[in-house]
């Protein structure tokens, strides 16, 4: 059937069997952030545009080509909500969750909103899972953090899951590595692309997250940022290093790793398979956001997990589960029971069974059809001679075998309700 509307390009409907498998995901998350001590948060889509062109930086892809932007009708500059740690960044301080000396750890499921050109894996509308944790500095948390992640992953059988490290410094690193980024790339400029040579102007470290191939091919013999790191910076990378080896967590050095966010600092991470060009999960220490957003100077670190590439992924390794849930009961009737009828689908469905049943007065074996359709694993057959008797007959839609029951054996009773 072709609706007179069909959805916008780049969004798409999650039909009810893809969604019980979206769900299963989603509890298996939620359990485990609950062990790590995580509280679910949930922030609006909208939020004032100027906050993500602030922290997720002028020069990022993010913010020039993809945030949905408009004005509401009050004249304010509102935006789709691209990403997720701003605005709960915004909502720990604007709700003053802050408590000294306790990390305030958040956990969110949620759309977010790219206007990215629509590929395997890139959608304008994607869900992420996503965790945040304010207030720690300890490179213990970053281990706790990639803990968290790679289990996650784990528990859903995913396990050749990869884990992409780097650290990009803080803002005094930052400023070393991009002036030797830029004496690296000046002599290239003719070969990068456009952006990328207003990259080299304003934010150099942008240029290592370019996806053009020819910027690639550049991108690849670049200085690594891990000689420019502080000592601050340069020990809690080692730490963070030397844990994860203690741990037997094993992870790639990937020193182009900036991401695509300028907040990040030191630990940046993601999470991908072999094979696959894209991650699944990513995530980082973002020190200085909190105060850019107007807190105290506070640390945080977190991570967020494509929902659509995730799911795509375990389908493509049989790790979805495809059955279909059916009515345990389908309920048939003389056009005379029709409130009984009524009653009888409202008592089971009070003992937790999936209970369908015929909608209109037809007769025995197109109700029967009916049944059949719905996949139901049994029918009760109510006819006015054998309720009398408090019977019914109970049909195996499966086997086709059939019986003459006491109601009672489905352990319902019609006696004593108002009919
Ligand atoms: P991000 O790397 O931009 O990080 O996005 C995280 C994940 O969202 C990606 O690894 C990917 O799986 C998924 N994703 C991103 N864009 C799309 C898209 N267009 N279509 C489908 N999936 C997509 C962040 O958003 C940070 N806020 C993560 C974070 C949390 N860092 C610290 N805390």
């Amino acid at each position: 059937m072709k609706p007179k509307y069909t959805s916008l390009r780049g969004v798409r409907d999650i039909l009810p069997d893809e969604l019980k498998n979206w769900r299963r995901i989603e509890d298996r998350a939620r359990e485990i952030f609950r062990r790590y001590n995580y509280r679910e948060i949930e922030t609006p889509i909208i939020e004032p545009a100027e906050m993500f062109i602030r922290t997720v930086g002028e020069e990022t892809d993010i913010v020039r080509k993809e945030m949905y932007i408009f004005k509401d009708r009050g004249e304010r500059l509102v935006a789709l909500r691209p990403e997720g740690t701003a605005p709960v960044v915004r909502a720990f301080l604007e709700n003053n969750l802050y408590v000294p000396g306790r990390v305030a750890k958040f956990y969110y499921i949620g759309d977010m909103f790219r206007y990215d050109r629509p590929q395997a894996g890139r959608q304008r509308e994607f869900h992420q899972i996503g965790v945040e944790a304010l207030g720690e500095s300890s490179y213990v948390l970053d281990v706790e953090v990639i803990m968290l992640l790679l289990e996650f992953f784990e528990e859903l059988g995913l396990v050749d899951a990869v884990l992409l490290l780097n650290s990009v410094g803080c803002p005094r690193c930052r400023l070393e590595y991009s002036k030797s980024l830029r004496e690296f790339f000046s002599p290239y400029v003719d070969e990068l692309c456009e952006d990328c040579n207003a990259r080299l102007e304003n934010n150099p470290l942008r240029i290592l997250d370019c996806k053009v191939e020819r910027c690639k091919k550049v991108i690849a013999k670049v200085p690594s940022i891990l000689d420019y790191l502080c000592d601050d910076c340069r020990i809690h990378f080692e730490n963070v290093r030397s844990v994860l080896d203690s741990l037997g967590i094993r992870y790639v050095l990937d020193t182009r790793l900036v991401r695509g966010l300028d907040y990040y600092t030191k630990t940046t991470f993601e999470v991908t398979v072999p094979g696959l060009g894209l991650s699944i999960g990513g995530g980082g220490r973002y020190d200085g956001l909190i105060k850019d957003l107007g807190g105290p100077d506070l640390p945080g670190i977190g991570f967020a997990i494509g929902m659509e590439r995730l799911v795509n992924l375990l389908r493509d390794r049989g790790l979805l589960v495809e059955e279909e849930e059916v009515p345990d009961y389908f309920i048939i009737y003389d056009a005379t029971l029709v409130t009984k009828a009524i009653i009888l689908s409202k008592l089971l469905r009070n003992r937790g069974f999936i209970v369908e049943m015929s909608y209109m007065a037809k007769n025995l074996k197109s109700q029967l059809k009916e049944a059949d359709r719905s996949k139901a694993k049994k029918s009760v057959i109510m006819r006015e001679e054998l309720l009398a008797n408090n019977r019914v007959i109970l049909k195996d839609m499966i086997t086709g075998e059939q019986e003459e029951i006491e109601l009672d054996k489905l352990e319902v009773s019609l006696i004593g309700e108002r009919v």
